[in-house]
Parts: C-alpha cells; sequence; structure tokens
C-alpha cells in the first residue's frame, strides 16, 4: 500500500492531521505520523519504506533522501524550499514541491503583531508609537507581500514595495508604490518588511549599507529566513544607530549578542511562528495531501520546483 508520512518537528494542529488523513486514507494510501522528532536517527528511520512525504521546516537532506528508499514525491507544506536538497531529489527521481500561498495570510498577520508589539514597547506601561502615516517597504511582492499589503493599507500606512519580478502596473493595481531600487525602498520606509527567498542569490544580502539607508527609527521585519541576513553587519548597525530596531520570525544566530546590547529594539519568536495557525495549517496540509495524490494518481506537477 502507498504510504505518505507526514514529518514535522513542529507539528501540525490536529485539525490539519485530520485533514490531510481525510485525503491520504480517501485516496487508498496509509497516513504515518512523526511528530515532535528529536532525533534525526528517527526521521531516517521514519522514510525508510514512505513513498510520499509531507515536511514544514524539517530538512530534507540528502541523506534523507538516499535513506528513503521508495520515496517519489515530497511536498514543503509551506512556500520556502530552502530547507529540501533539490539536487539529491532530481538525483533520485524524487519530485519535490512546495504549496506556495497557503500559509500567506498568517505570515502576514505576524509581521503586524510583531510591529505593534514593538511599537508599543513590548506592552510595558510606556507610550510607544503608532504605525499610522509611517511607510512600510515590501521587499518582494509574492504571496505574503501582497497580504502585507493589504493589511498595512488598513492600519492607515503608506505601502511601497520593490520587486523586480512582478509587473509594476499588478502591484501599483494593489494601490501599492513601486519604487525602482532595493537601496530607493530602504531610504524611503519607516518599516521593511522583508518576503525574499533564501537562495545562493538573497543570502546575507541584507547588510549594513542597506539597512543603514533607512529613516531615523527604521524597523527592519523578518518574517522570511534568517539566512538572508548579514548578521555582522546588522550587529555593526544597531551599535551605529541606536534608533534601530530588528524583529524577526525566528531567533538569528547572533540572538545572545543582540539581546545583551540591544534592550528593547529587538523581538524573536521563540520558534517559527508565522505559519503556525490552524487556518494555514489545514490550508497547507490539504494542499500537500492533495498535490501527492494527484502526482501519484494523474502526474500532475503542478508545484514542483526541482524542474
Ligand atoms: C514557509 O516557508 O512557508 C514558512 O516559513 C513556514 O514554515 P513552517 O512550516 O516551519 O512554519
Amino acid at each position: 500500500m502507498t504510504k505518505v508520512l507526514i514529518a514535522t518537528d513542529k507539528p501540525f494542529a490536529p485539525a490539519a492531521v485530520d485533514s490531510i488523513r481525510t485525503v491520504v486514507e480517501g485516496a487508498g494510501y496509509e497516513l504515518v505520523l512523526l511528530e515532535s522528532y528529536t532525533d534525526k536517527a528517527d526521521l531516517l528511520a521514519a522514510v525508510a519504506d514512505v513513498d510520499a512525504m509531507i515536511i514544514r521546516s524539517d530538512k530534507a537532506t540528502r541523506e534523507v533522501i538516499e535513506a528513503a528508499k521508495n520515496l517519489k514525491v515530497i511536498v514543503r507544506a509551506g512556500a520556502g524550499y530552502d530547507n529540501i536538497d533539490l539536487e539529491a531529489c532530481t538525483e533520485k527521481g524524487v519530485v519535490a514541491m512546495n504549496t506556495p500561498g497557503q500559509n500567506s495570510n498568517a505570515v502576514a498577520e505576524l509581521v503586524f503583531g510583531m510591529m505593534v508589539f514593538l511599537a508599543r514597547n513590548g506592552f510595558n506601561g510606556s507610550a510607544g508609537v503608532e504605525v499610522r502615516g509611517k511607510k512600510i517597504g515590501i521587499h518582494a511582492y509574492g504571496n505574503v507581500g501582497r497580504y502585507v499589503g493589504e493589511i498595512a493599507k488598513g492600519f492607515g500606512m503608506e505601502v511601497y514595495a520593490f520587486d523586480p519580478f512582478v509587473a509594476k502596473e499588478t502591484i501599483e493595481a494593489d494601490g501599492v508604490k513601486v519604487v525602482d531600487s532595493v537601496e530607493e525602498l530602504y531610504s524611503t520606509c519607516n518599516y521593511v518588511s522583508l518576503h525574499i527567498p533564501a537562495n545562493e542569490k538573497t543570502k546575507k544580502s541584507i547588510n549594513f549599507d542597506l539597512l543603514n539607508k533607512m529613516p531615523k527609527g527604521g524597523v527592519l521585519v523578518n518574517t522570511a529566513r534568517k539566512e538572508v541576513i548579514d548578521e555582522e553587519g546588522l550587529i555593526q548597525l544597531m551599535d551605529a544607530r541606536k534608533d534601530f530596531a530588528y524583529i524577526s520570525d525566528i531567533a538569528p544566530d547572533c540572538k545572545e549578542e543582540i539581546e545583551d546590547k540591544f534592550q528593547g529594539r529587538f523581538f524573536f519568536t521563540p520558534k517559527k511562528m508565522g505559519a503556525q495557525t490552524a487556518e494555514a495549517n489545514i490550508n497547507a496540509g490539504i494542499a500537500g495531501a492533495n498535490q501527492i495524490v494527484n502526482y501519484i494518481k494523474n502526474g500532475d506537477e503542478t508545484f514542483r520546483v526541482n524542474k
């Protein structure tokens, strides 16, 4: 019988697992669950005889892909697939997919949760500031970026975006101003919200020079990946600019240094929480399960990322 594994060290909401089970068992397949594992050996053992798997930020390394002898398809329930060794998948004839857009609203809502938390000094009783009337720059106008723009307008913010891969007219049709360069985005906006993927081009691309262009009181909001930040440059900037703050969904590697030195100018979630809502889990989980069934039954490769 075709076996589908859900391997999540950060588990889905139970309702999402139920929904995935309905799709998988409805197709006549068996569902196996590996949640909250702490040992890589457990993952290696779990993948040994599965035909398909759904993961989140779990690391699907070459070792994992090679240990999964029967694997035909792996779905990252989420947008960013930097955790999958695509080369290993291609070499082994495994189709890798993501589920774009399914958890985007959850991530966008967290952007504003963190922004307001910082603006109100962590709700510590002192007078904070408001975000209305401030300028927010959306760095990459994909699924999450669009939701961020929509919510920002509700907050009464001025919304800007930079994305060389999206037509200017498409962005402007949403009532968002388009700037001509990434530098212009940073020099224009009080808040910059990052939505770029982590890849060889973007890793460490958010550096001192770029961040230093932000106006006084600038805040960088990172619900993307910590790898896109040049952490040395970030520390250097936070040292040089006492007005600058950094809030991020998942702490940087230099967390301790920031926590020691820059009180009141940072916030980090304890675990990556952007997509951690029941709705996002259900949307991404069901999408992943359907994609697996459609691939196995009909060869449908929509959302394949290792072309
Ligand atoms: C994504 O790329 O979709 C998000 O980062 C979600 O990650 P998670 O599934 O680990 O919460």
